[in-house]
């Protein structure tokens, strides 16, 4: 029996030391030390002993019993520890290694929108909003241009009903904002607008603008040259040359068209200009009386002036940009120069 207990000790340390994991330990240890385990079997036939031999293999298996207990103990915490060794390596994160982090940046288009706010904001104008998708009343009607108005083959429109349109200019914003707000009145409301034109250089069917409206009393054409020209020497220096053309829209009267010395060519002519060495930037006039009745407001009472800026061609100013479908077209070697 004393060879027994022996033999069943060293089968189990050889058997421990071989063992890999946790399962395989617990199967162990259940199989030798359990209720049905290999060494309460043997424990078993003590009573087929002596009484002299008695308490020697009891004492004997109680030893046997206690160092592979503490055998079991000890394996356990190494297998416990080589778990949690390889865990830490296989999530180990070096955050020494270096990393190249590309931030982008802002589109031209978005550059130039902000730079128009902040001249606007800081001349005392309020920054106004309207819908892309329009109703004719407000794109046309409401802007003195009635249904067999010669000038709305001008812009030509991209409909979606009989009623309902993409706006072609953000001049709609004018009349929605006078229907919520009475004058004194200073906004500007950029957006996009769209055109069925054919796509060249200068020319885009989605483009921005920012239209501006001030209403109140006693204001002249002055007023509105002088805003103008304020914008241009703060958006381009005061060196760049402006001009003022007459010019037609049926909701200002009189009404001018701007532009600026192109710099494309510095004013020799070229693609961007269409050899003119200008470039047309905007429309604008004093505000007809028309819409103001349209809005509800007097026109003996209250004047005012309004411009509609492309931001598209001022943006190809500002940097020199000579075709402005590169906007457009996401070329990420045209995007990071910005
Ligand atoms: C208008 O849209 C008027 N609503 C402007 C206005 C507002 C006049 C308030 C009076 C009072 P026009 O169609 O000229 O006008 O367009 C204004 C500007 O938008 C142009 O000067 C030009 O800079 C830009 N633009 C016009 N068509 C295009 C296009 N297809 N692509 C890019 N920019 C364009
Ligand atoms: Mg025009």
């Amino acid at each position: 029996m004393r060879e027994d207990l022996i033999q069943l000790k060293e089968r189990t340390l050889e058997a421990l030391s071989n063992l890999q994991n946790m399962d395989e330990l617990n199967d162990l240890r259940v199989k030798i030390l359990g209720k049905k385990g290999e060494l309460t079997q043997v424990l078993r036939g003590m009573a087929k002993l002596t009484a002299e031999e008695r308490p020697v293999i009891g004492k004997l298996a109680n030893e046997i019993k206690d160092e592979l207990e503490s055998k079991f103990s000890e394996k356990m915490r190494l297998i416990k520890k080589a778990v949690q060794e390889q865990k830490m390596q296989q999530e180990f994160i070096d955050v020494t290694i270096p990393t190249k982090i590309s931030v982008g940046s802002k589109h031209p288009l978005t550059l130039v929108l902000d730079e128009i706010k902040e001249i606007f904001i800081g001349l005392g104008y309020e920054v106004a909003e309207g819908p892309e998708v329009e109703l004719d009343y407000y794109n046309f009607e409401a802007l003195n241009t009635p249904a067999d108005h010669p000038a709305r083959d001008v812009q030509d429109t991209f409909y979606i009903t009989e009623k309902i349109l993409l706006r072609t200019q953000t001049s709609p914003v004018q009349v929605r904002t006078m229907e919520k707000q009475s004058p004194p009145l200073k906004i500007i409301a950029p957006g996009r607008v769209y055109r069925s034109d054919s796509v060249d250089a200068t020319h885009s069917p989605m483009f921005h603008q920012v239209e501006g409206l001030t209403v109140g009393e006693g204001f002249t054409m002055g007023d509105l040259k002088g805003t103008l020209v304020k914008f241009v020497h703060e958006m381009f220096g005061r060196n760049r040359k402006a001009r003022f053309r007459p010019h037609f829209f049926p909701f200002t009267e009189p009404s001018a068209e701007m532009d600026i010395s192109c710099i494309a060519c510095e004013g020799k002519g070229c693609r961007v200009c269409s050899y003119t060495g200008w470039l047309e930037i905007l429309g604008c006039g004093m505000v007809h009386p028309n819409v103001f009745r349209n809005v509800g407001l007097d026109p003996e009472k209250v004047n005012g002036f309004a411009f509609g800026m492309g931001v598209e061609r001022i943006a190809m100013l500002k940097y020199g940009i000579n075709d402005m479908r590169l906007f457009f077209e996401n070329d990420l070697r045209f995007l990071r120069q910005f």
